[in-house]
């Protein structure tokens, strides 16, 4: 197992191109099974978890050529034989659920692992369920497995009850193949969604709406491949931002919209930094040490849970006291005790957790227990004075494409090592 040795206190400078979301990559992939002819994906991250996918499709039965080191991947999902995701690949995965949509739609039945929980939550799919329902699905619970069919689905209502990001995405991909029109109402509208849906469209789906509440999409009778790049890694994009606050640094981070990102942004600006939006860059230099601002996790356009740790590593150094909420996931802080070991000062009290500001931070081991509780616990390693080093370096792998060499590439005293 790899770990990550810092020595901290070196200010980041310069400028670093984001690599392809993981979030928008993972169901877009999976969308291919929607298809019989060939699909090519452009600027697929090198990561682990879009290994894993890849090898839970090759599984199914479909063709799977990838040049991850181009960051390119062809699938052809023309021969599945495989309905099935397995517990062993949903328990690391859990967004390996979504392949229930796409196969229920083209071949009419799917069992997939019910995920269980996970460390930052329960993260149930009942929602997920309750959609594809809706769209004529019968399912039933058995040994563990989620067992789902359909002769054919058909086009419906659905309402989500939570604007998930997962069953929305789910529900799309069942409702493309599905007999009529769907109107989907509640959507999550996260970015990663409006790459989904241009994925979809690629592929000759009918969609409009992708980004607001309401979705419509009239079914197809089939789809067809596509050639499609997917977009920019915002939370790649605000970790690196984040370092570069926390360390009193400036960086430009390149092929990312700034739009997709506007919440952070706003924060880091009400915390004293001076943040440029380019086309498809972002700029951002620190004056100093950053201001205590509060933050509260919500769904896209609110502030992402998926940057709130970060977002405390930035806390831990400002100048007063902060307060994080978190809304979406219960269990999400597990980075506390971590970053406490650096000598932050951090208490936490159910979903929220207040932080006062330290001057300095003091390096020590860590361990990381999710993909982005390791990035801050990079972010409180490169901002402690002398050595940290983060164990369990696959989570970061997870979700992060070269990260050690890109932060290493702006200046950071940073290396990954075989323990
Ligand atoms: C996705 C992202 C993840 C991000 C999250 C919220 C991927 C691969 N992962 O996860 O990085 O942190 O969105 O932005 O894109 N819930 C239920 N029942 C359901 C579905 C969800 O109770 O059927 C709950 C979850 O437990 C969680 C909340 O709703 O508390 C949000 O989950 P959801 O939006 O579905 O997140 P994911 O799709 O799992």
């Amino acid at each position: 197992m790899d770990k990550i040795k810092i020595t901290g206190g070196v200010p980041l400078h310069g400028s670093v191109q984001v690599s392809g979301a993981k979030n928008a990559a993972l169901p877009i992939l999976i969308a291919s099974l929607l298809v019989e002819g060939k699909c090519t994906f452009r600027r697929v991250p090198q990561l682990q978890d879009i290994r894993t996918t890849l090898k839970l499709l090759s599984q199914m039965g479909a063709e799977v050529s990838s040049d991850l080191e181009n960051n390119q991947v062809e699938i052809t999902c023309a021969q599945i034989t495989q309905f099935e995701a397995p517990y062993d690949l949903v328990r690391t995965m859990r967004a390996s659920v979504v392949v229930l949509g796409p196969l229920l739609a083209r071949f009419g039945h799917a069992k997939v692992s019910l995920p269980g929980g996970c460390a930052i939550g329960a993260r149930p799919i009942n929602y997920h369920l309750v959609g594809l329902e809706r769209l004529g699905a019968e399912i039933r619970l058995e040994d563990g497995y989620v067992i789902a069919s359909a002769k054919k689905l058909k086009g419906a209502t659905v309402a989500f009850e939570f604007p998930s990001v997962g069953a929305t995405e789910n529900v799309m991909m069942a409702a493309v193949l599905a007999e009529g029109e769907s109107v989907l109402e509640n959507c999550a509208k996260e970015p990663e969604i409006v790459d989904l849906a241009r994925a979809l469209r690629a592929m000759g789906a009918d969609i409009e709406g992708e980004g607001t509440e309401q979705i419509r999409i009239r079914g197809k009778r089939s789809l067809h491949g596509c050639d499609f790049e997917i977009m920019g890694d915002r939370i790649e994009a605000g970790t690196f931002l984040a370092a570069a606050f926390a360390t009193g640094g400036e960086v430009e981070v390149r092929g990312i919209g700034p739009e997709c990102l506007e919440a952070v942004l706003l924060k880091f600006e009400e915390s004293g930094a001076k943040v440029t939006r380019g086309q498809n860059s972002l700029h951002l230099a620190s004056p100093g040490t950053p201001k205590a601002v509060d933050i509260t996790t919500q769904p896209y356009p609110g502030f992402p849970t998926d940057m709130q740790a970060q977002f405390m590593a930035l806390m831990a150094v400002s100048t007063g006291a902060s307060i994080i909420t978190e809304t979406i996931f219960e269990n999400r802080f597990m980075h506390v005790p971590e970053l406490a070991r650096l000598g932050a000062d951090i208490t936490i009290r159910g979903n929220n957790a207040l932080i006062r500001g330290k001057p300095r931070l003091t390096g020590a081991p860590l361990m990381a227990t999710d993909l982005r509780a390791s990035a801050s616990l990079v972010i409180g390693g490169l901002c402690a004075e002398g050595e940290t080093t983060v164990h369990r370096v696959y989570h970061l792998d997870r979700g992060y494409e070269k990260m050690e060499t890109k932060l290493r590439a702006l200046g950071a005293r940073i290396e990954r090592l075989s323990e």
